[in-house]
């Protein structure tokens, strides 16, 4: 069984530390942080690619994570992502043209039952229709920055 290293919980927060104030995880930085807690720069990466709260290359300020697993996706999600796509005006892993928004797919959250389901940072949105992922996207939009 994989062990998780000593300094594991360290890593995740300088992580989160990085990706706060960068809003992704350059190489550089994953590199400084291997040299700082001497941690072999491939188990960086594997905590790094891990979670899908961390991104290796830049993202907008919210990432919008629809789920296309097999319940979001009977009931729905293609839909969703392809309304999304054209509303964002952004394909998927692309950035808004106001920096606001990065749209990506993952395969289920955990909370199928809720299907279909998106994820904007730590909020997941269920039982999602169009008219709802439009009211959402437009909440955040009006939201002081
Ligand atoms: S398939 Fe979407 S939450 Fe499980």
């Amino acid at each position: 069984m994989k062990q998780t290293p000593p300094q594991g919980g360290v890593l995740i927060r300088q992580l989160h530390g990085i990706q706060s104030r960068l809003n992704y995880l350059p190489r550089e930085e994953l590199e400084r942080v291997s040299e700082q807690l001497d941690i072999p720069l491939s188990q960086v990466y594997s905590v790094a690619t891990f979670f899908t709260s961390f991104s290796l290359t830049p993202v907008g300020k919210h990432v919008v994570n629809v789920c296309v697993g097999t319940t979001c996706h009977v009931k729905g999600a293609s839909g969703i992502v392809e309304y999304m796509e054209r509303r964002l005006e952004i394909p998927l892993d692309g950035i808004s043209d106001d920096g606001l928004f990065t749209l990506r797919t993952l395969r289920c959250l955990g909370c199928c039952s809720l299907a279909p389901v998106m994820k904007i940072g730590d909020k997941v949105y269920g039982h999602l229709t169009r008219a709802k992922a439009e009211k959402i996207i437009q909440r955040i939009r009006k939201a002081p920055s």
